[in-house]
Parts: C-alpha cells; structure tokens; sequence
C-alpha cells in the first residue's frame, strides 16, 4: 500500500511521482464558497484539513451506532486504504475577493486568462478553491470526494470537475497521452523541480511561502481529425518520435534536443511544440514548469465525436515568467488545429501542513 505524506512544509500531488502505475486515477474539482465570511472559511479549512488526513493515511472510520447515517459510504469497505492518495488544495483569486482577503492574495494570482486560441465555457472555468485527488484506484479517488463534500455541506458547492487517468509506461519511459506521444519525458525533476515550483520570492506575502501556482487547463482532443494526419507530420507537430519519444535528433527518449546545432529547424521544426514550449537557451531556462497532466475520456459529444483529451496541469513559483510565457510562445502552433482548451483556471497551491496541529493556509488569517 502506497501512503504520501501528509505534513510537511509543502503539499504533496505537486512534485510527487508522475501519475504512471502509482496514482492513475485523478479528479480536479473546482469549488465556491458559499459564505463570505473569513470565520466561516476557518472552520472549513479545519475540517478540510482533519478529512485530508484521515483520508490520506487511510484507517476504520468510527462507528456512529444503530439509527444513524453512517460514518463513511464505504465506498472502499469497511476499513478505508491509504491507496496512494494525495488531497491537494489550491485557492482561486476569487475566493480572497469574497472573503476580504485581497490583500493577503499570492501576488500573481489572478484569474486564467484567455488565450487566443481557447475556446472558453464558462461553466468549466474557474472556482474559489481546486481539490486535486491523485490516487491509485478511481475508487479511492470518488470516495474521497464523497468524503470531503459530504463533511463540507453548507461551506461550499461544486461548481465544476474533470477526472483523469493515466495509463502504464508503454512500453516504457512516460505514459502516453490521447495522441499517442509520451507525455512527460522532459519534465524537471529533483533539486531543479524544487526550485521551480516552490513560492519563495520575498516579494510575496510571508504565508505563501511553500506554495506553488497552478494552472489547470481542460483540453479537448480532436482524436478523429489527428488520426487522419500521417506519422511524420504528428511527429513534426511535437518534434519527438511517436514510438520511442525520442527528439528528432536524437535515439532514445531521453536524448536531448540540440537546437543550436538545428538553427533553420531542418530536422526540428522551429515551429515544433518542444521547441516553442522549451527553446533550451540560458535566458528561456527559468521559464520552465513541472507539468502533471492526465488524460480525460467524457464519452460522445452531439455530433457523435469521441469526447476526450487531456487535463493540463502544471506547477511553478511564478505564472506569468513560466507558464504565459509558454503558453503565449506556444500561440498559432501546428497543434491547434487539433486541440482546442475549453476550462480550468489559475490557482494557487497552499503551503503544507506542518504537523498534527496545523491546517491549511492557518497563516493566511
Ligand atoms: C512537452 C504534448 C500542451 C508545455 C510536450 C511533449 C508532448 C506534449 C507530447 C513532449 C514530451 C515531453 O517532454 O513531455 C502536449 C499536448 C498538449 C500540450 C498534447 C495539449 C493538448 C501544453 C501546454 C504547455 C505545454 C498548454 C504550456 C503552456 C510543454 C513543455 C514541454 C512539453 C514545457 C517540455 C518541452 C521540453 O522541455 O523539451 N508536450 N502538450 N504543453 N509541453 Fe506540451
């Protein structure tokens, strides 16, 4: 049994392992407050916190006697598994307007912008807070959301949520995404990821640090329209290798791209995503993210088209020097035409709970 720690100075489903066998199963669920009230907010952050724990470590939930409803949907059984679960709580800028916080507010939180090739719906955008549950088993993940809105009835409602899954390595390295490419190959890792995410910028308020900024994009996938499309132009569309995710240049998945010795683009397109996304020069290296994106599956649309794609997720200390500079570098690229974002938002990742008598953002008030 997998078991994330829960208590630390950051949280974790950030920089935990890339979802692969462990942490399949994921869902994003976007909340609004129901008061705008900051002791309201209090006590749910308390019993947020007190849930995530419980549910994080796993454990029998109490037996609340004859004639009552019980404790748990025992959903999991009658004792609930850890099973590699991960509860990670993020705030968006509208929930510190609705409370009076906004001045307590990260410093570069803001609403998610539209970008020009978006095609936004509203009723998938934005949310007070995001609840991200990462965990082995789809189960798991629906039992602690049944967990935590039972307990939070009253303090907020569901405004939206996107589940994710992620398939094994095949046949090795980063699982694939929707488009059949593997997805996560050039991720940072370690020191480096740390680095990266982690809020420590003195210019922040004092409580954030320890905090990270998200960016949950929800990206619907023309799977028909790309299946029509011949390997090599995918392949040039990406700048990798649709079978081993190797860069054009190079053998092996984790070869790097040379882009200095490539400056025409001649084997790389210049417009390749992996190339616009990470053009590898010294004055671009602090724009990279740690993404920790799932695949999604909806069904059928009206006009009877596969309903599926991909939820982007990615993390960093600063949205607008890593992800929009990206993101607005990745504009009019190749892959637009099949892919089309539609929801998410910008939010911001609590610091960790330190310990037993800690709870989320108890620094903010
Ligand atoms: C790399 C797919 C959207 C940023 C990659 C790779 C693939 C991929 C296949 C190469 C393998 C890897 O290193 O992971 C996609 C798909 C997207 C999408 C299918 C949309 C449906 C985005 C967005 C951003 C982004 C919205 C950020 C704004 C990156 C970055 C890399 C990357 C930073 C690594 C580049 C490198 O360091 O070589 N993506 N991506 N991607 N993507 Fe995306």
């Amino acid at each position: 049994a997998t078991e994330y720690p829960f208590h630390g100075a950051n949280q974790s489903g950030v920089l935990t392992p890339a979802p692969a066998e462990k942490q399949a199963s994921a869902a994003f669920v976007a909340f609004d407050l129901l008061s705008g009230s900051k002791t309201d907010l209090i006590a749910l952050l308390h019993t947020l916190t007190d849930r995530a724990r419980f549910l994080t470590a796993g454990g029998t939930p109490p037996n609340l006697g004859v004639g009552r409803p019980p404790s748990d949907s025992e959903v999991l059984g009658p004792s609930v598994p850890a099973d590699g679960l991960t509860v990670t709580v993020s705030f968006g800028a509208s929930l510190f307007d609705r409370v009076g916080l906004a001045a307590r507010k990260p410093k570069k939180l803001t609403p998610m912008k539209i970008f020009p090739d978006d095609a936004p719906e509203a009723a998938w955008m934005h949310g007070d807070l995001l609840i991200q549950l990462c965990a082995n088993n789809p189960d798991t993940v629906h039992h602690a959301l049944r967990d935590l809105t039972r307990h939070t009835r009253g303090a907020m409602q569901l405004r939206w949520k996107m589940h994710g899954y992620n398939p094994p390595p095949r046949p090795s390295g980063a699982g694939r995404n929707l488009l059949g490419f593997k997805d996560g190959t050039a991720n940072p890792v370690g020191g480096e990821a740390g680095g990266l995410v982690w809020v420590d910028d003195p210019a922040e308020p004092a409580w954030a640090r320890g905090g990270s900024y998200q960016v949950v994009r929800l990206i619907r996938m023309l799977v028909e329209f790309w299946d029509r499309v011949s390997i090599n132009e995918q392949e040039k569309m990406f700048g990798r290798r649709r079978d081993s995710g190797a860069p054009l240049d190079g053998n092996a998945e984790t070869d790097n791209p040379n882009y200095a010795a490539d400056p025409k683009g001649a084997v790389i397109p210049l417009t390749a995503h992996i190339r616009k996304a990470n053009p590898r020069t010294p004055a671009t290296d602090n724009q990279r993210l740690v993404r920790r994106s799932y695949n999604y599956d909806l069904g059928v649309d009206a006009n009877g088209e596969l309903q599926a794609g991909h939820v982007f997720v990615c993390y960093q200390e600063d949205v607008r020097r890593q992800f929009e500079t990206v993101q607005q570098r990745l504009a009019g690229e190749p892959l637009v035409d099949y892919v089309q974002p539609f929801g998410g938002g910008y939010f911001f990742v609590l610091p960790g709970v330190r310990d037993q008598a800690d709870w989320y953002a108890s620094g903010l008030f």
